[in-house]
């Protein structure tokens, strides 16, 4: 009551700081400078309703007696009862000044001009000895007028309030519009698009929503994410009546807030399918909005979690002071649901308006769709002199080098034939890509390595590899007293050239020779061939060697 009554107003703005605002007439200012001034009418929007100020010739010998309030009936009221009732009165030698609550029993609303106000009216009766005066106070403050669209406000003000003058021959001699209290020039208003136009019943200015000067504020409801916006322009209008001159001051300081818009959230999807992770942009909210949690598939992870799994989840501060939500979610995130090339993302994020706490949610999914690549496929079966291989396609066509053993395979090689969707070679047991692993009694072991390369990066898309037995006769008596011999270079001596080969008969060389293989003809009786008899076989041995080094040792029975 003593703040309203001195001037003073202690109110919360909506993010829960205390402003106090200070009457430019409180209990304890300077009262001068309203001295050149006949009347002046304050209308401050949050206590009260504001002032008045005389300079009838009020002597300090007059006492007040009684007061009567129009509400509108009269109603008479002692000045002692003032005070009691929430009032503020100040009275000296040239001035008055009476502070009304806004909401006090004694204002009553009236429309002027089609603009709701809010309206004091009062006669203050004085006494002293047998003489009285009668001084007429009133004051009348807009409490309504603005019109709003979600980008622009209007806001009018009458043009004369001929209650607040003691004439009706006034002129609009000053008009000025100002915010937060300040007074405003023509070239602020112009940078900020502001603007004031005088029509014959009003005073008209329109501010655009979302002006620096105001401020934002986040609701929710049903769910549901609004956001209003609050401005406090100012207007101040002086006029002059005549024929008498007299100079009335009126000034109105009116917070004005929109409705509350719906701002739904939105989601740019900013997800690249080749890069195989959904990022995605939820926008836009104000500063007084936190994200608190999101909701996958099935699992609600608060924003720390997210981010532990890899999701990034990060605010983007705008230049406006919005701002965004960010997320990544691999393709490969158990989040992320797969129906043959098409990924989706179901998300529920979990917001929270500060400071009341409110709480929201918005509901999106995203889905992506990528060409799946799918890679090439090798398989193979073992013939009876050949490796059987099968090449099956992947979706991007014959885009691969294939190498077999050390070198690149060639459409020409191993009796290459393909369809649209597959290819297939035959490789020889006996071609120089096969590598011999071991020699078994009637047959060789032997293996195909097949690589299948991306020929941009050099990577390995497959590597296959496949071994065989291969029948194959290491040595051979014929009945003419010949012997036929081959031997194989096994993979574990590579450095090997078969055709440097000889019998134990250094001069007995290979009779032909391949990287691969070398092959001897020759007589019994010859190249160094020994004989012995055993359990009845005749046994015939000869040595297959390098001369310095490895050799192989053949024996044969013969049986007689
Ligand atoms: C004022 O309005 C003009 C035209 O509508 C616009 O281009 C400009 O950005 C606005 N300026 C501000 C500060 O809002
Ligand atoms: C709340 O939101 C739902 C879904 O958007 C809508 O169907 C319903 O009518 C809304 N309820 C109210 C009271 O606005
Ligand atoms: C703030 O900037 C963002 C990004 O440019 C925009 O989407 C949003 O609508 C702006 N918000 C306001 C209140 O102007
Ligand atoms: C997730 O966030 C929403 C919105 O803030 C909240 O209502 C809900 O309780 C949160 N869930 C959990 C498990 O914290
Ligand atoms: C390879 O072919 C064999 C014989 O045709 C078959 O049994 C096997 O399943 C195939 N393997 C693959 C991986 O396709
Ligand atoms: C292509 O060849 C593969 C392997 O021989 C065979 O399985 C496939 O059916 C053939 N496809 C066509 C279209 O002929
Ligand atoms: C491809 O495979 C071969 C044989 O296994 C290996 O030697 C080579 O390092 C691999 N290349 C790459 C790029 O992995
Ligand atoms: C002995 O017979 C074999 C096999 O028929 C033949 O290759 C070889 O030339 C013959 N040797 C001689 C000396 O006739």
């Amino acid at each position: 009551v003593l703040a309203s009554q001195c001037g003073y107003t202690v109110r919360p703005d909506p993010w829960g700081n205390i402003q106090i605002y200070v009457s430019l007439q409180n209990c304890y200012a300077e009262q001068e400078v309203w001295a050149r001034f006949c009347s002046l009418f304050v209308c401050l929007y949050y206590d009260y309703l504001h002032v008045l100020s005389l300079c009838q010739a009020l002597r300090s010998l007059l006492s007040l007696w009684k007061i009567v309030f129009y509400t509108p009936t009269e109603r008479p009221i002692l000045p002692e009862e003032l005070l009691g009732l929430g009032y503020g009165f100040q009275a000296s030698p040239t001035q008055l000044i009476i502070r009304s609550p806004y909401n006090t029993a004694e204002a009553y609303p009236q429309d002027v001009a089609g603009v709701p106000m809010q309206v004091f009216k009062s006669s203050l009766f004085y006494k002293h000895l047998w003489m009285m005066t009668v001084v007429d106070a009133a004051a009348a403050c807009p409490t309504g007028g603005a019109v709003f669209t979600e980008t622009l406000i209007t806001w009018r003000v009458p043009r004369h309030i001929f209650l607040l003058l003691s004439s009706h021959t006034s002129e609009m001699i000053e008009l000025h519009m100002g915010i937060n209290g300040r007074r405003l020039d023509q070239y602020e208003m112009l940078a900020k698009n502001y603007t004031m136009s005088v029509t014959e019943a009003h005073i008209v200015i329109t501010i655009p929503v979302g002006s620096p000067d105001g401020c934002h504020k986040s609701y929710t409801f049903n769910d549901t994410y609004y956001v209003e916006y609050s401005i406090e322009p100012m207007l101040e209008i002086l006029w002059r009546e005549s024929p008498h001159p007299h100079e009335t001051k009126y000034k109105v300081i009116f917070p004005i807030t929109t409705p509350q818009f719906a701002n739904p959230p939105r989601l740019n999807d900013y997800t690249v399918p080749e890069n195989r992770v959904f990022t995605v942009q939820l926008s836009t909210f104000l500063h007084d909005v936190e994200l608190v949690n999101i909701t996958f598939q099935n699992a609600l992870l608060t924003v720390a979690e997210a981010n532990e799994r890899g999701f990034n989840v990060q605010e983007q501060w705008f230049s406006n002071g919005s701002k965004a939500f960010n997320l990544q979610v691999p393709f490969s995130d158990s989040a992320v649901l797969r129906s043959s090339t098409t990924y989706s993302l179901s998300l529920v994020y979990g917001f929270l308006i500060f400071p009341e706490l409110a709480t929201f949610s918005h509901k999106e999914s995203v889905t992506a769709t990528l060409k799946d690549i799918v890679l090439p496929k090798v398989n193979g079966t073992c013939q009876q002199n050949s490796f059987n291989i099968i090449i099956k396609y992947g979706n991007q066509g014959h885009n691969f080098l294939t190498w077999v053993g050390k070198s690149p395979l060639t459409a020409e090689q191993f009796s290459f034939h393909e369809n649209g969707t597959h290819f297939a070679i035959m490789v020889p047991f006996d071609a120089p890509s096969v590598a011999f692993e071991a020699i078994k009694p009637a047959a060789i072991k032997a293996r195909l390595d097949l690589i299948l390369r991306d020929p941009i990066n050099n990577w390995n898309i497959s590597v296959f590899s496949l071994a065989c037995n291969f029948p194959l006769t290491m040595a051979e008596c014929f009945p003419n007293g010949t012997m036929g011999v081959l031997a194989v270079k096994l993979e574990s001596v590579p450095s090997l050239s078969p055709s440097q080969l000889t019998l134990t008969d250094p001069s007995c060389k290979p009779l032909f020779s391949t990287s691969q293989f070398a092959y001897f003809s020759f007589s019994v009786n010859s190249c160094g061939t020994t004989r012995r008899f055993l359990d009845g076989v005749m046994m015939y041995a000869n040595e297959v060697s390098l001369k310095t080094g490895a050799h192989l040792r053949t024996e044969e029975p013969e049986y007689l």
